[in-house]
């Protein structure tokens, strides 16, 4: 095997820049929270491939129930059916919030965005617009990268875009310093749409809104629902109007909240459902879902995939249910994400930002979340990055998000250990310490 320069060199040579590599990493295994680097250094990864191994890298069940399938049947497309793929369409009825009981598989995040836009043309015809939510992040595709506003950077190239999008503010109350500012923020928002109904788009003439019940790539950013529940607050909006109301889940879904989906700490049901990452422990697979008599008007042969649901990503998945069930590895999340919370919290009182006071304390990081999708917002990118850096030379793997590159998000696997949190905790803590400087 050639040694880790040697790769990078052919990487360079080989493959496309456009994709972005946040580390000079080459790994040569990974397995459980940790991933090996071909100089042998293990780093704790706070990443989990960006929120999709829910129960570590390479789980031995995961990893079998894929090689038993493979050895079993590896592929037959849509030329026949095959079990593993209806027993997970199955799974999921009774996983997904409310009535939602028919799926579509396909192999991606952006995929499920652009199977769902079909889907609601059909459903939808005469109404030509789309509400999106800015800040939010649907995919690469061209039609996902119309509905995304969370990087001007992610657009520019490609105008024009599919047309007839429409973008409102995602109500950020988090940014309030204090609880009557926040509820000033969430009972404003209840203004955005109707202003936008006024003056720029018919509200007859919209077919759906999609929205992240929490920002992933836009901030790890949380829907408000202290004063204002903004989820019911679409879904009223939506069945006054006729619009069909579309939650992204991709990212926040499949336990990653400590819920299998976040829509339920709003209990809200959406329209259409969508599911990428988390969805097959780290094997490709995407879907959208809906009601049967609404994903019934989809006529055979208007959506398509060569790959999506195929027997070993439907396999994984379906053996990843079976162990985040069996293992209650929600016990863990909440665990897990009370200590996050916890330790920020001694260190710098007043850092919780899911909590409610009008006693605002300064502090030089803000948490929020749910679960094991926490954001730690910092006052500015440089010293996000410095706190980045310094986890980087712990041999602890952070990523950051946020439109101007604030937050650093946590989002390990969900079967973390404490002793393993607690180390990143630490070295998070070490960075801040370091790096802290009353104006940044
Ligand atoms: C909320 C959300 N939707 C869609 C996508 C696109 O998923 P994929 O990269 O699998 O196409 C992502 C990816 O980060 C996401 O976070």
């Amino acid at each position: 095997m050639r040694d880790k320069q040697a790769y990078l060199q052919a990487d360079a040579e080989h493959l496309s820049p456009a994709l972005n590599r946040a580390f000079d990493i080459v790994a040569k295994k990974a397995s459980g929270s940790f991933i090996y680097d071909m100089d042998d250094t293990a780093y704790l990864d706070m990443t989990s491939g960006i929120a999709v191994n829910q129960v570590g890298h390479a789980h031995p069940e995961v990893a079998q129930a894929v090689a038993e399938q493979a050895a079993n049947c590896i592929h037959t497309s849509c030329v026949v059916h095959y079990p593993a793929n209806i027993e997970l369409a199955e799974k999921l009825a009774s996983l997904m919030p409310g009535d939602i009981s028919n799926t579509f598989f396909c192999n991606s995040g952006a995929e499920s965005v652009d199977g769902a836009i079909k889907l609601i043309k059909i459903l939808q015809p005469g109404r030509n617009n789309f509400i999106v939510h800015r800040g939010s992040f649907h995919g690469r595709t061209l039609g996902a990268t119309s509905l995304t506003t969370s990087k001007a950077a992610y657009r520019k190239f490609y105008d024009p875009l599919v047309p007839g999008v429409h973008v409102v503010d995602f109500p950020n109350s988090y940014a309030a310093k204090t609880a009557s500012e926040r509820k000033a923020i969430e009972e404003s928002m209840h203004e955005n749409l109707e202003k936008m109904f006024a003056t720029s788009v018919a509200p007859e003439s919209v077919a759906a809104i999609l929205i992240e019940p929490v920002l992933g790539e836009g901030g790890y950013i949380p829907a408000p629902f202290e004063y204002v529940n903004y989820l019911k607050h679409l879904r009223e909006v939506c069945d006054k109007y006729g619009i069909l109301l579309a939650f992204d889940e991709v990212q926040s879904g499949f336990m990653r909240t400590g819920k299998w989906f976040a829509s339920e700490h709003y209990g809200v049901v959406p329209d259409i459902q969508l599911m990428a990452k988390g969805l097959s422990g780290g094997v490709p697979l995407g879907a959208f879902s809906s009601r049967k008599e609404l994903m019934y008007k989809m006529p055979p042969g208007s959506h398509g995939s060569t790959w999506g649901g195929n027997p070993i990503a439907c396999k994984a998945s379906l053996k990843l249910i079976e162990i985040i069930e069996r293992d209650n590895i929600q016990a863990n999340v909440h665990a897990r994400s009370e200590q996050i919370f916890n330790f920020f919290e001694s260190k710098y009182p007043g850092s919780n930002t899911m909590k409610l006071t009008e006693d605002y304390k300064d502090t030089p990081v803000k948490v929020r979340g749910f679960g094991l999708m926490i954001g730690l917002e910092f006052k500015s990118a440089e010293f996000a990055q410095k706190v980045k850096q310094h986890a980087l030379e712990n041999n602890v793997l952070l990523l950051g998000c946020g439109t101007y590159g604030t937050v650093i998000r946590l989002a390990p696997d969900l079967t973390i250990s404490e002793e393993n949190t607690q180390r990143a905790l630490d070295v998070i803590y070490e960075g801040v310490e370091k790096n802290y400087v009353s104006n940044n």
